[in-house]
């Protein structure tokens, strides 16, 4: 009580401040998202996502030795398909856009962590995360499907299969392709909480995707929490590693209810439309970007997240360089 408290006596100095802060955040824990788009021989910006960009394959040793040099440790590939069909076949190929950009990858940095997103709806016709059967994401088939994506993935060179498709059953349909190829180190990060939401929408652009309707017979509703919480111990029950969160800005507080309820790493997705918010914001003069970037990243660490999925890994990675 005060006047004997007063808690303003540890943020007296820097110095103090830092002694007694809580959390930090490092380079260590960011994971940067990659296009890759196969056939082109331009890198296209991208109009709603300022500073990033679609990168042709043929250009992506090259990318990912630029992040490596940057001093990011991990990095997750997403494929903009000329291929599609209405099962992502070019996934399931060992000389398809996945399996060749998780090889491309690796030659060029092997030192660095290659996160394989594990889904179908950058390489399906219709958009959709899987096999539709009358204009229902089939479950069933699709986990099947999943698991041959991620031995694909596997012996390409990948270090995560990250499945974020939300089928029921996944992880453990995957778990079991990968160990019965021999697999059996290979981590799962599971988008185990991924919300049907309106945030994914530069990514879209980004990626090419041609969805009809939206994903709700197969991602999280919003609205809600304790269901979220049941998603994630199904998927740690079925093997995976890691757990997701994805948006991250508007879940926090489920970040921080899965912190107390499981023991393992959480990471979190700050996804397309939340970096749009930041950068548009920053150029409009509305806010610092560098500041309100190292805010938002503490602010998922204090959450209870242990690695972040973030577009601005490279702009941290200049920030904390000085
Ligand atoms: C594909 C995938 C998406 C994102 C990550 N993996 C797209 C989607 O679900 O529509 C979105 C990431 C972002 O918005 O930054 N399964
Ligand atoms: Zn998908």
């Amino acid at each position: 009580m005060f006047p004997q408290t007063r808690l303003r006596r540890l943020r007296r100095t820097p110095v103090l401040r830092d002694l007694v802060a809580e959390t930090a955040v490092s380079l260590d824990d960011l994971i940067y998202p990659i296009f890759v788009e196969e056939e082109e021989d331009h890198r296209s910006d991208l109009a709603t996502m300022p500073g990033i960009a679609r990168v042709p394959e043929q250009d992506l040793a090259d990318e990912v030795r630029r992040v490596a040099d940057a001093g990011v440790r991990s990095v997750v590939l997403f494929g903009v398909s000329h291929h599609k069909d209405a099962v992502g076949s070019e996934t399931l190929r060992d000389d398809g856009l996945v399996a060749r950009m998780i090889t491309t990858a690796k030659r060029a940095a092997p030192e660095l962590v290659v996160v394989a997103d594990t889904c179908f709806c950058e390489y399906t016709d219709h958009g959709h995360c899987g096999v539709l059967k009358d204009g229902y994401v089939d479950n069933d088939t699709t986990i099947e499907n999943l698991g041959r994506q991620a031995v694909i993935a596997a012996e390409a060179g990948a270090d995560i299969i990250a499945p974020s498709a939300m089928m029921d059953g996944q992880v453990a349909a995957i778990r079991r392709a990968l160990d019965a190829a021999g697999h059996t180190m290979m981590p799962i990060m599971s988008y185990s909480s991924k919300f049907s939401s309106d945030m994914y929408g530069p990514f879209r652009a980004a990626g090419g995707t041609s969805l009809e309707g939206d994903r709700s017979t197969y991602m999280m509703d919003y609205r809600n929490g304790r269901e979220a919480l049941r998603e994630s111990a199904l998927d740690e029950a079925e093997g995976a590693d890691i757990l997701m969160v994805k948006p991250a800005l508007l879940y926090l507080d489920v970040v921080t209810r899965l912190r107390d309820a499981s023991p393992l790493p959480i990471c979190v997705y700050n996804v397309s439309g939340e970096y749009a918010m930041l950068k548009f914001a920053a150029q409009a003069g509305a806010i610092d970007e560098d500041k309100v970037l190292l805010e938002m990243l503490t602010a998922f660490k204090r959450a209870g997240a242990a690695l972040i999925i973030t577009y601005s890994a490279l702009d941290f990675a200049r920030l904390v360089d000085g």
